[in-house]
């Protein structure tokens, strides 16, 4: 227990949940308001003094520190266990922040896509000016930037001067956190401050892009599908789908994801042999949660409400819904003392569907990744 960690609120936490996203990341009145919170004032000083601090972005909450600052750097991975070779993620508030990050002109793609997806949840990959840490890029001769949709994480970026490398604020290899509690239930004593913006509204992190070669290619599904940026740029874009050549692209891919410590299957209604069917028998006497769509059709009749916890959570039309709850459902069925397994349905893989689903199935094969000291992205 190094800190007592705190969790703050700026007076205008209301004004977080009810706008559009992208509304409230151009508001500069609010902006503007929010730079002289005190909340925001604390956080950016901290920041300045090379600490760490939790913040929220529109997709899940970031642990945040100087990203030119290498001992600051360093102070991240400590407190969430993170593996030496997974390079951060650079937040910025303005484009003009780009010339300190990046080796070369911005290519014309770049231009396009930041113009159209910043704010918002587009990480993109550019070649790293010699500037930088190495501790922030975790050695590669490349750097992820993005511009994140969140207020106050903007407001604390300007507030401060700083570019904030920041990797999701969970313990390594845990569900990353979408709810200010999530942080503190993994970080607390570890960090001295976490800002408390409200739920996230994505719930599953950036898309990450690399646009360096011939082809573009997604190296993690995120906020802001495949489809949608194909569609925007009239090309084609490539998931690095296979785990293989994940790993080697994206160094953080290979390590322990996103799990709940317990048990998680997913299921759908096209298997002939149902993994849902088994649950349902193991149910006679392991206590299971479901996590299904609203119409599925799942009977539970012959079983006691003892033993089976059956949270109809999501609808397959609107994937949005899932993404945002997913790693908090997660977390709570973790916590909870009358669950041994988890089962949750698959979604489609359209959209925001791929992100989710991504994450769903690394975090069930959670156990295939682990290995001692444990990792996430
Ligand atoms: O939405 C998000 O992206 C959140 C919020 C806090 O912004 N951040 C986040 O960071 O998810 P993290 O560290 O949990 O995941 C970053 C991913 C990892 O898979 C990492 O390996 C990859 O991005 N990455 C970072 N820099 C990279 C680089 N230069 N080349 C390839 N992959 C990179
Ligand atoms: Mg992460």
């Amino acid at each position: 227990m190094q800190f007592k960690t705190e969790i703050k609120k700026t007076k205008y936490q209301n004004e977080f949940q009810f706008k559009s996203i992208e509304k409230l990341a151009l508001d500069s009145t609010l902006r503007d308001k929010l730079k002289n919170d005190p909340a925001v004032i604390e956080a950016a000083e901290l920041l300045k003094k090379g600490e760490v601090v939790a913040l929220p972005t529109e997709t899940v909450y970031g642990l945040a520190a100087d990203a030119m600052n290498p001992e600051a750097v360093k102070k991240i991975f400590k407190a969430k266990g993170r593996p030496q070779d997974n390079p951060l993620i650079v937040h910025i508030a303005d484009k003009s922040q780009l010339k300190q990050l990046t080796a070369v002109k911005i290519p014309a793609t770049a231009k396009k896509l930041i113009e159209k997806f910043w704010p918002g949840p587009l990480t993109i990959i550019f070649s790293k000016n010699s500037n930088v840490p190495a501790e922030t890029s975790a050695g590669l001769q490349t750097i992820a930037v993005r511009m994140p949709a969140h207020p106050l994480i903007l407001a604390v970026i300007e507030r401060s001067g700083l570019a904030l490398a920041a990797p999701s604020a969970n313990t390594s290899g845990f569900p990353s956190p979408t709810r200010a509690e999530h942080v503190y239930n993994d970080l607390n004593g570890e960090i001295p401050l976490i800002l408390d913006g409200g739920s996230c509204h994505f719930g599953v992190e950036s898309t990450v892009l690399d646009i360096r070669g011939d082809q573009l290619r997604v190296l993690r599904p995120g906020g802001i599908s495949r489809g949608k940026i194909s569609r925007f740029l009239g090309e084609e874009v490539i998931l690095a789908a296979d785990l293989k050549e994940e790993r080697v692209l994206s160094p953080g891919m290979k390590y322990r994801h996103y799990a709940p410590q317990k048990k998680l299957y997913t299921f759908n209604f096209d298997d002939k042999i149902s993994v849902l069917n088994l649950a349902l028998k193991k149910a006679k006497n392991k206590k299971i949660a479901i996590i299904a769509a609203r119409g599925s059709k799942i009977d539970t009749k012959k079983l006691s409400d003892n033993n089976i916890k059956l949270l109809k959570v999501f609808s397959h039309a609107e994937p949005e819904e899932l993404a945002r709850k997913l790693f908090d459902l997660l977390r709570k069925l973790d916590a909870d003392q009358n669950v041994e397994e988890i089962y949750i349905e698959e979604l489609d893989t359209a959209g925001i569907g791929e992100a989710v689903m991504n994450r769903i199935y690394k975090a069930a094969a959670a156990d295939d990744y682990s290995q001692p000291g444990g990792g996430d992205n």
